[in-house]
Protein backbone atom coordinates (compact mmCIF):
# COMPACT_ATOMS: atom_id res chain seq x y z
CA UNK A 1 0.00 0.00 0.00
CA UNK A 2 3.17 2.46 0.98
CA UNK A 3 5.14 1.06 -1.71
CA UNK A 4 1.90 1.60 -4.11
CA UNK A 5 1.36 5.52 -2.90
CA UNK A 6 5.29 6.38 -3.67
CA UNK A 7 5.23 5.02 -6.97
CA UNK A 8 2.14 7.04 -7.47
CA UNK A 9 3.34 10.33 -5.87
CA UNK A 10 6.66 9.74 -8.08
CA UNK A 11 4.64 9.27 -11.10
CA UNK A 12 2.54 12.65 -10.42
CA UNK A 13 6.59 14.47 -9.65
CA UNK A 14 7.28 13.24 -13.54
CA UNK A 15 3.84 14.66 -14.52
CA UNK A 16 5.10 18.54 -13.20
CA UNK A 17 6.82 20.05 -16.06
CA UNK A 18 10.20 21.30 -15.53
CA UNK A 19 11.35 24.11 -17.93
CA UNK A 20 13.21 22.48 -20.61
CA UNK A 21 15.78 23.62 -23.83
CA UNK A 22 13.74 20.91 -26.06
CA UNK A 23 10.45 20.82 -24.58
CA UNK A 24 7.82 18.85 -25.84
CA UNK A 25 5.75 19.29 -29.19
CA UNK A 26 2.99 20.46 -27.50
CA UNK A 27 4.54 22.22 -24.95
CA UNK A 28 6.66 24.39 -27.45
CA UNK A 29 5.60 27.74 -27.85
CA UNK A 30 8.59 29.61 -29.86
CA UNK A 31 12.53 29.57 -30.08
CA UNK A 32 14.58 33.02 -31.39
CA UNK A 33 17.62 34.02 -31.76
CA UNK A 34 19.67 30.99 -31.91
CA UNK A 35 22.56 29.99 -34.79
CA UNK A 36 23.10 26.47 -36.90
CA UNK A 37 25.69 24.70 -38.30
CA UNK A 38 25.58 21.67 -40.35
CA UNK A 39 28.37 19.02 -39.45
CA UNK A 40 27.79 15.49 -40.81
CA UNK A 41 24.29 14.10 -40.31
CA UNK A 42 23.49 16.26 -37.76
CA UNK A 43 21.90 20.16 -37.72
CA UNK A 44 23.80 22.10 -34.68
CA UNK A 45 21.60 24.85 -32.83
CA UNK A 46 23.25 27.01 -30.58
CA UNK A 47 22.29 29.99 -28.30
CA UNK A 48 18.79 31.67 -28.37
CA UNK A 49 15.64 31.44 -26.12
CA UNK A 50 12.48 29.95 -25.84
CA UNK A 51 9.65 29.94 -24.87
CA UNK A 52 7.40 27.33 -23.50
CA UNK A 53 4.08 25.52 -21.23
CA UNK A 54 4.73 24.87 -18.04
CA UNK A 55 2.24 22.91 -16.20
CA UNK A 56 -0.38 24.99 -18.63
CA UNK A 57 0.97 28.38 -18.56
CA UNK A 58 3.37 30.50 -20.05
CA UNK A 59 6.15 31.86 -17.20
CA UNK A 60 7.03 35.13 -16.79
CA UNK A 61 8.99 36.24 -18.20
CA UNK A 62 8.12 34.26 -20.98
CA UNK A 63 11.25 33.40 -22.96
CA UNK A 64 14.55 32.44 -21.02
CA UNK A 65 17.67 31.62 -22.18
CA UNK A 66 18.53 28.23 -23.86
CA UNK A 67 21.58 26.50 -21.07
CA UNK A 68 22.32 23.29 -24.00
CA UNK A 69 23.36 22.62 -27.64
CA UNK A 70 21.11 21.07 -29.58
CA UNK A 71 21.12 18.44 -32.37
CA UNK A 72 18.76 16.97 -35.00
CA UNK A 73 19.49 14.09 -36.76
CA UNK A 74 19.12 14.48 -40.67
CA UNK A 75 20.07 10.72 -41.67
CA UNK A 76 16.94 9.70 -41.60
CA UNK A 77 13.31 11.25 -42.89
CA UNK A 78 11.08 13.26 -40.08
CA UNK A 79 8.16 15.45 -39.31
CA UNK A 80 8.46 18.14 -37.39
CA UNK A 81 5.93 17.38 -34.66
CA UNK A 82 7.49 14.46 -34.02
CA UNK A 83 11.37 14.99 -34.66
CA UNK A 84 13.62 13.93 -31.49
CA UNK A 85 15.87 17.34 -30.42
CA UNK A 86 18.68 16.37 -28.43
CA UNK A 87 20.31 18.58 -25.73
CA UNK A 88 23.95 18.67 -25.44
CA UNK A 89 25.60 20.19 -22.10
CA UNK A 90 26.80 23.14 -22.69
CA UNK A 91 29.89 24.26 -20.63
CA UNK A 92 30.52 27.77 -22.18
CA UNK A 93 28.56 31.12 -21.65
CA UNK A 94 24.70 30.91 -22.46
CA UNK A 95 24.02 33.69 -24.47
CA UNK A 96 21.26 34.81 -27.43
CA UNK A 97 22.25 36.25 -31.07
CA UNK A 98 25.60 34.59 -31.22
CA UNK A 99 27.28 34.17 -34.40
CA UNK A 100 28.59 30.84 -35.41
CA UNK A 101 31.44 30.03 -38.37
CA UNK A 102 31.09 26.04 -39.30
CA UNK A 103 34.21 23.95 -40.21
CA UNK A 104 32.97 20.98 -41.46
CA UNK A 105 36.55 19.64 -42.74
CA UNK A 106 37.01 19.53 -38.59
CA UNK A 107 33.26 18.76 -37.30
CA UNK A 108 33.44 21.89 -35.56
CA UNK A 109 31.93 25.37 -34.75
CA UNK A 110 33.17 28.15 -33.27
CA UNK A 111 30.59 30.83 -31.33
CA UNK A 112 31.63 34.35 -31.33
CA UNK A 113 29.93 37.26 -29.48
CA UNK A 114 26.08 37.76 -28.45
CA UNK A 115 24.17 38.45 -25.61
CA UNK A 116 23.87 37.20 -22.15
CA UNK A 117 19.89 38.24 -20.89
CA UNK A 118 19.69 40.79 -18.57
CA UNK A 119 23.70 40.72 -18.16
CA UNK A 120 23.36 37.76 -15.64
CA UNK A 121 27.07 35.87 -15.40
CA UNK A 122 28.86 37.62 -18.12
CA UNK A 123 32.84 36.59 -18.55
CA UNK A 124 35.38 37.77 -19.85
CA UNK A 125 35.65 37.60 -24.15
CA UNK A 126 36.73 34.41 -25.79
CA UNK A 127 36.00 32.48 -28.61
CA UNK A 128 34.44 28.90 -27.81
CA UNK A 129 34.36 25.73 -30.11
CA UNK A 130 32.16 23.18 -30.19
CA UNK A 131 33.84 19.81 -31.45
CA UNK A 132 30.94 17.52 -32.79
CA UNK A 133 31.30 13.59 -31.93
CA UNK A 134 29.97 11.88 -34.89
CA UNK A 135 26.85 10.70 -33.42
CA UNK A 136 25.03 13.76 -32.12
CA UNK A 137 26.47 14.85 -29.64
CA UNK A 138 29.96 16.85 -29.22
CA UNK A 139 31.75 19.09 -26.66
CA UNK A 140 32.90 22.98 -25.78
CA UNK A 141 36.19 24.24 -25.24
CA UNK A 142 38.03 27.33 -25.19
CA UNK A 143 39.52 28.27 -28.58
CA UNK A 144 42.90 30.86 -28.07
CA UNK A 145 43.73 33.03 -30.41
CA UNK A 146 47.52 32.99 -32.03
CA UNK A 147 47.51 36.89 -31.68
CA UNK A 148 46.82 37.67 -28.45
CA UNK A 149 47.55 41.51 -28.75
CA UNK A 150 44.90 41.73 -31.66
CA UNK A 151 42.12 39.49 -29.68
CA UNK A 152 42.58 41.85 -26.92
CA UNK A 153 41.61 44.69 -28.62
CA UNK A 154 38.27 43.14 -29.98
CA UNK A 155 35.00 43.99 -29.13
CA UNK A 156 32.22 41.21 -28.92
CA UNK A 157 28.78 42.19 -30.18
CA UNK A 158 25.56 40.81 -32.38
CA UNK A 159 23.80 41.59 -35.26
CA UNK A 160 26.52 41.38 -37.22
CA UNK A 161 27.06 39.47 -41.01
CA UNK A 162 28.90 36.57 -40.63
CA UNK A 163 30.09 33.25 -42.68
CA UNK A 164 32.99 31.14 -43.50
CA UNK A 165 34.40 31.46 -46.29
CA UNK A 166 38.09 29.90 -47.83
CA UNK A 167 38.89 29.05 -43.86
CA UNK A 168 38.21 31.86 -42.34
CA UNK A 169 35.62 33.15 -40.01
CA UNK A 170 34.38 36.45 -41.48
CA UNK A 171 32.60 39.23 -39.37
CA UNK A 172 31.07 42.18 -40.27
CA UNK A 173 29.87 45.00 -38.43
CA UNK A 174 27.28 44.22 -35.47
CA UNK A 175 26.52 46.13 -31.94
CA UNK A 176 28.02 45.97 -28.91
CA UNK A 177 25.92 46.79 -25.45
CA UNK A 178 26.48 46.00 -21.45
CA UNK A 179 25.14 42.51 -22.12
CA UNK A 180 27.44 41.49 -25.28
CA UNK A 181 30.63 42.91 -23.21
CA UNK A 182 32.03 42.31 -19.63
CA UNK A 183 32.08 45.61 -18.03
CA UNK A 184 30.77 47.47 -20.89
CA UNK A 185 28.46 50.88 -19.87
CA UNK A 186 27.75 52.06 -23.49
CA UNK A 187 25.93 50.74 -26.54
CA UNK A 188 28.46 51.31 -29.40
CA UNK A 189 28.13 50.43 -33.36
CA UNK A 190 31.47 47.98 -33.92
CA UNK A 191 32.90 49.30 -37.32
CA UNK A 192 34.68 47.68 -39.74
CA UNK A 193 35.21 43.65 -40.34
CA UNK A 194 36.76 40.65 -38.61
CA UNK A 195 38.30 37.51 -39.61
CA UNK A 196 39.57 34.45 -37.38
CA UNK A 197 41.83 32.09 -39.85
CA UNK A 198 40.80 28.52 -38.54
CA UNK A 199 43.76 26.62 -38.94
CA UNK A 200 46.27 29.34 -38.08
CA UNK A 201 44.04 30.98 -35.41
CA UNK A 202 45.19 34.57 -35.97
CA UNK A 203 42.54 37.15 -35.90
CA UNK A 204 42.62 40.55 -38.12
CA UNK A 205 40.38 43.77 -37.77
CA UNK A 206 40.58 46.13 -39.93
CA UNK A 207 38.09 49.27 -41.12
CA UNK A 208 36.56 50.47 -44.57
CA UNK A 209 39.03 53.50 -44.64
CA UNK A 210 41.63 50.83 -44.82
CA UNK A 211 39.68 49.19 -47.87
CA UNK A 212 39.50 45.86 -45.21
CA UNK A 213 36.18 45.93 -45.02
CA UNK A 214 33.31 46.60 -47.34
CA UNK A 215 30.90 48.30 -45.47
CA UNK A 216 31.99 51.12 -42.71
CA UNK A 217 29.12 50.02 -39.98
CA UNK A 218 25.99 47.33 -40.54
CA UNK A 219 23.44 45.87 -38.95
CA UNK A 220 21.07 43.02 -38.90
CA UNK A 221 22.40 42.30 -42.46
CA UNK A 222 23.10 38.27 -43.64
CA UNK A 223 26.43 37.16 -45.27
CA UNK A 224 26.21 34.35 -48.00
CA UNK A 225 29.87 32.50 -49.03
CA UNK A 226 29.52 31.49 -53.21
CA UNK A 227 32.61 29.54 -53.25
CA UNK A 228 31.88 29.05 -57.35
CA UNK A 229 32.77 32.51 -58.91
CA UNK A 230 35.67 34.22 -59.19
CA UNK A 231 39.40 32.72 -57.91
CA UNK A 232 37.76 32.95 -53.94
CA UNK A 233 34.35 32.73 -54.98
CA UNK A 234 32.48 35.72 -53.39
CA UNK A 235 31.17 37.00 -50.27
CA UNK A 236 27.01 38.53 -50.69
CA UNK A 237 25.86 40.73 -47.86
CA UNK A 238 22.11 41.27 -48.01
CA UNK A 239 20.14 44.14 -46.13
CA UNK A 240 20.86 45.54 -42.93
CA UNK A 241 21.49 48.84 -42.56
CA UNK A 242 24.31 51.48 -41.07
CA UNK A 243 24.40 52.81 -37.95
CA UNK A 244 26.69 56.23 -37.07
CA UNK A 245 29.73 54.91 -34.45
CA UNK A 246 29.54 58.27 -32.98
CA UNK A 247 26.01 58.02 -31.11
CA UNK A 248 22.98 55.42 -30.07
CA UNK A 249 22.17 53.21 -33.12
CA UNK A 250 19.19 54.43 -34.91
CA UNK A 251 17.22 52.85 -37.75
CA UNK A 252 15.15 55.69 -38.31
CA UNK A 253 18.59 58.36 -38.76
CA UNK A 254 20.89 55.91 -40.58
CA UNK A 255 21.08 54.74 -44.32
CA UNK A 256 19.51 51.49 -44.92
CA UNK A 257 20.72 48.88 -47.72
CA UNK A 258 18.07 48.05 -50.24
CA UNK A 259 18.08 44.15 -51.83
CA UNK A 260 18.02 45.69 -55.57
CA UNK A 261 21.97 47.04 -55.15
CA UNK A 262 23.90 44.05 -53.55
CA UNK A 263 27.17 44.13 -52.51
CA UNK A 264 29.71 41.57 -52.85
CA UNK A 265 33.49 41.45 -51.71
CA UNK A 266 36.23 38.39 -52.58
CA UNK A 267 37.55 36.84 -49.39
CA UNK A 268 41.07 36.99 -50.13
CA UNK A 269 41.56 41.14 -51.92
CA UNK A 270 38.95 42.40 -50.10
CA UNK A 271 37.90 44.17 -53.22
CA UNK A 272 34.70 45.69 -53.19
CA UNK A 273 31.71 44.92 -56.07
CA UNK A 274 27.92 45.89 -56.57
CA UNK A 275 25.24 44.53 -59.08
CA UNK A 276 22.19 46.12 -59.22
CA UNK A 277 19.36 43.04 -59.76
CA UNK A 278 16.15 42.33 -61.42
CA UNK A 279 13.10 40.37 -60.51
CA UNK A 280 10.87 40.38 -57.37
CA UNK A 281 12.92 42.28 -55.34
CA UNK A 282 12.41 41.71 -51.93
CA UNK A 283 11.16 44.80 -49.80
CA UNK A 284 13.72 46.25 -47.83
CA UNK A 285 14.30 48.03 -44.91
CA UNK A 286 15.10 44.36 -44.11
CA UNK A 287 17.12 42.78 -41.27
CA UNK A 288 17.44 39.74 -38.94
CA UNK A 289 15.77 37.32 -41.97
CA UNK A 290 17.95 34.22 -42.93
CA UNK A 291 19.67 33.26 -46.05
CA UNK A 292 21.45 30.24 -47.43
CA UNK A 293 22.81 29.02 -50.27
CA UNK A 294 22.68 26.00 -53.03
CA UNK A 295 25.68 25.21 -55.38
CA UNK A 296 24.03 24.32 -58.93
CA UNK A 297 25.45 23.44 -62.58
CA UNK A 298 26.58 26.42 -63.86
CA UNK A 299 25.49 28.73 -60.86
CA UNK A 300 24.22 29.48 -57.37
CA UNK A 301 21.23 29.76 -55.93
CA UNK A 302 20.73 31.72 -52.54
CA UNK A 303 17.62 31.55 -50.33
CA UNK A 304 16.30 34.15 -48.08
CA UNK A 305 13.56 34.22 -45.59
CA UNK A 306 11.51 36.32 -43.22
CA UNK A 307 13.41 39.28 -41.11
CA UNK A 308 12.20 42.27 -39.98
CA UNK A 309 11.27 45.85 -40.58
CA UNK A 310 13.14 47.66 -38.08
CA UNK A 311 11.75 51.25 -39.26
CA UNK A 312 8.04 49.75 -39.09
CA UNK A 313 8.40 47.62 -36.26
CA UNK A 314 6.86 44.81 -38.40
CA UNK A 315 8.07 41.27 -40.03
CA UNK A 316 8.12 39.61 -43.10
CA UNK A 317 6.38 36.51 -44.03
CA UNK A 318 8.13 36.35 -48.02
CA UNK A 319 10.62 34.64 -48.86
CA UNK A 320 12.72 34.41 -52.36
CA UNK A 321 15.64 33.17 -54.67
CA UNK A 322 18.54 35.27 -55.83
CA UNK A 323 19.79 33.24 -58.75
CA UNK A 324 23.38 33.05 -59.71
CA UNK A 325 24.84 34.43 -62.06
CA UNK A 326 21.58 36.49 -63.59
CA UNK A 327 21.42 38.09 -60.18
CA UNK A 328 17.42 38.23 -60.62
CA UNK A 329 15.33 37.45 -57.80
CA UNK A 330 12.17 35.18 -57.47
CA UNK A 331 9.32 35.41 -55.41
CA UNK A 332 8.55 31.59 -53.36
CA UNK A 333 5.02 30.75 -52.55
CA UNK A 334 3.72 31.72 -48.85
CA UNK A 335 5.11 30.28 -46.17
CA UNK A 336 2.21 28.25 -43.84
CA UNK A 337 3.13 29.50 -40.51
CA UNK A 338 3.22 33.17 -40.57
CA UNK A 339 5.67 35.89 -39.87
CA UNK A 340 9.08 35.54 -38.43
CA UNK A 341 12.23 37.29 -37.66
CA UNK A 342 15.81 36.35 -35.78
CA UNK A 343 15.56 32.37 -37.35
CA UNK A 344 18.51 30.68 -38.50
CA UNK A 345 18.35 28.59 -41.85
CA UNK A 346 20.74 25.58 -43.06
CA UNK A 347 21.07 23.55 -46.24
CA UNK A 348 20.14 20.03 -45.51
CA UNK A 349 19.28 16.97 -47.65
CA UNK A 350 20.57 18.37 -51.01
CA UNK A 351 18.34 21.05 -52.26
CA UNK A 352 15.66 21.28 -48.48
CA UNK A 353 16.05 25.11 -46.35
CA UNK A 354 15.84 24.33 -42.94
CA UNK A 355 14.34 27.22 -40.79
CA UNK A 356 14.79 27.10 -37.08
CA UNK A 357 12.49 29.03 -34.61
CA UNK A 358 12.16 32.58 -35.43
CA UNK A 359 9.28 35.14 -33.79
CA UNK A 360 6.56 37.76 -34.53
CA UNK A 361 7.14 40.38 -32.06
CA UNK A 362 5.94 38.24 -29.15
CA UNK A 363 7.23 35.34 -27.22
CA UNK A 364 3.64 33.99 -26.19
CA UNK A 365 2.06 33.50 -29.53
CA UNK A 366 2.21 29.71 -30.43
CA UNK A 367 4.60 29.30 -33.43
CA UNK A 368 2.25 27.83 -36.32
CA UNK A 369 5.46 25.77 -36.97
CA UNK A 370 5.91 22.27 -35.06
CA UNK A 371 8.99 22.95 -32.69
CA UNK A 372 9.67 26.07 -34.80
CA UNK A 373 10.94 23.79 -37.45
CA UNK A 374 9.71 24.81 -41.71
CA UNK A 375 11.29 23.04 -44.64
CA UNK A 376 11.51 24.13 -47.92
CA UNK A 377 12.45 22.10 -51.39
CA UNK A 378 14.29 24.49 -53.49
CA UNK A 379 13.48 22.58 -56.39
CA UNK A 380 9.75 21.52 -56.03
CA UNK A 381 9.55 24.85 -54.59
CA UNK A 382 7.31 23.94 -51.90
CA UNK A 383 7.09 24.63 -47.90
CA UNK A 384 6.42 21.15 -45.54
CA UNK A 385 6.67 20.26 -42.39
CA UNK A 386 8.67 16.74 -42.87
CA UNK A 387 12.21 16.16 -43.83
CA UNK A 388 13.03 13.97 -46.57
CA UNK A 389 16.84 11.90 -46.25
CA UNK A 390 16.40 10.95 -49.41
CA UNK A 391 15.95 14.08 -51.45
CA UNK A 392 17.64 14.00 -55.32
CA UNK A 393 20.21 16.54 -56.01
CA UNK A 394 19.37 20.00 -56.28
CA UNK A 395 18.23 21.87 -59.61
CA UNK A 396 16.54 25.05 -59.92
CA UNK A 397 13.06 25.30 -60.23
CA UNK A 398 11.16 25.64 -63.47
CA UNK A 399 10.72 29.19 -63.41
CA UNK A 400 14.45 30.10 -62.92
CA UNK A 401 15.18 27.26 -65.34
CA UNK A 402 13.11 28.90 -67.88
CA UNK A 403 14.79 32.63 -67.41
CA UNK A 404 18.25 31.44 -68.40
CA UNK A 405 16.94 29.69 -71.48
CA UNK A 406 14.47 32.84 -72.22
CA UNK A 407 17.40 34.76 -71.71
C1 LIG B 1 18.66 28.24 -18.17
O1 LIG B 1 19.28 28.55 -16.95
C2 LIG B 1 18.77 29.70 -16.29
C3 LIG B 1 19.62 29.95 -15.07
O2 LIG B 1 19.69 28.83 -14.27
C4 LIG B 1 17.30 29.45 -15.95
O3 LIG B 1 16.76 30.60 -15.34
C5 LIG B 1 16.53 29.12 -17.22
O4 LIG B 1 15.20 28.80 -16.91
C6 LIG B 1 17.18 27.95 -17.93
N1 LIG B 1 16.51 27.74 -19.22
C7 LIG B 1 15.76 26.66 -19.50
C8 LIG B 1 15.15 26.58 -20.86
O5 LIG B 1 15.57 25.77 -18.71
C1 LIG C 1 24.36 32.38 -12.55
O1 LIG C 1 25.29 31.57 -11.85
C2 LIG C 1 24.77 30.98 -10.66
C3 LIG C 1 25.91 30.30 -9.95
O2 LIG C 1 26.56 29.38 -10.78
C4 LIG C 1 23.64 30.03 -11.04
O3 LIG C 1 23.10 29.44 -9.90
C5 LIG C 1 22.56 30.79 -11.79
O4 LIG C 1 21.58 29.89 -12.23
C6 LIG C 1 23.15 31.52 -12.98
N1 LIG C 1 22.13 32.36 -13.59
C7 LIG C 1 21.93 32.42 -14.92
C8 LIG C 1 20.82 33.28 -15.40
O5 LIG C 1 22.65 31.82 -15.71
C1 LIG D 1 38.27 46.81 -35.27
O1 LIG D 1 39.03 47.99 -35.32
C2 LIG D 1 38.29 49.20 -35.31
C3 LIG D 1 39.25 50.35 -35.55
O2 LIG D 1 40.30 50.30 -34.67
C4 LIG D 1 37.56 49.29 -33.99
O3 LIG D 1 36.83 50.49 -33.91
C5 LIG D 1 36.60 48.10 -33.90
O4 LIG D 1 35.92 48.10 -32.68
C6 LIG D 1 37.36 46.79 -34.07
N1 LIG D 1 36.42 45.69 -34.23
C7 LIG D 1 36.19 44.78 -33.30
C8 LIG D 1 35.24 43.70 -33.63
O5 LIG D 1 36.74 44.82 -32.23
C1 LIG E 1 25.29 50.13 -55.32
O1 LIG E 1 25.95 50.19 -54.08
C2 LIG E 1 27.31 50.57 -54.18
C3 LIG E 1 27.89 50.52 -52.78
O2 LIG E 1 28.14 49.20 -52.44
C4 LIG E 1 27.43 51.95 -54.78
O3 LIG E 1 28.79 52.29 -54.92
C5 LIG E 1 26.76 51.96 -56.15
O4 LIG E 1 26.76 53.27 -56.67
C6 LIG E 1 25.33 51.47 -56.02
N1 LIG E 1 24.76 51.34 -57.36
C7 LIG E 1 23.58 51.87 -57.69
C8 LIG E 1 23.16 51.68 -59.09
O5 LIG E 1 22.90 52.47 -56.88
Amino acid sequence: MAFKACLALAALARAVDALSDAPSPDNFVRRGTTAAAVLGNYVYVDGGEISQYENGKIGNPASVTVNSTLSIDMSKSWTAGTVTIRTIPKTGPRKTNVQVWADPDTNSFYSWGGKWIGGVNMTKTELWKFTADGSGGGAWSVQDPANPNVFGGLIPGEFSAYTTAKGSGFLIGGIASGWTEIYRAKTQTIPGMLTFNIKSKVWENGTFSAGFSPFDTLSGASAQYVPTFGPNGLILVFGGWSPRVDAEPDIKVSPVFDLQNITFFDPETKKKYSQVTTGDVPPSPRGRFCTVGFEREGGYDIFLFGGMNQRAQTNFDDAYILSLPGFVWTKMPQNPAGNRAEHSCVAVGNRQVLSIGGTDMSWTKNDPAKQGLLLFDMTAMKWSDSYDAGAAAYEAPDTIKSWYTKK
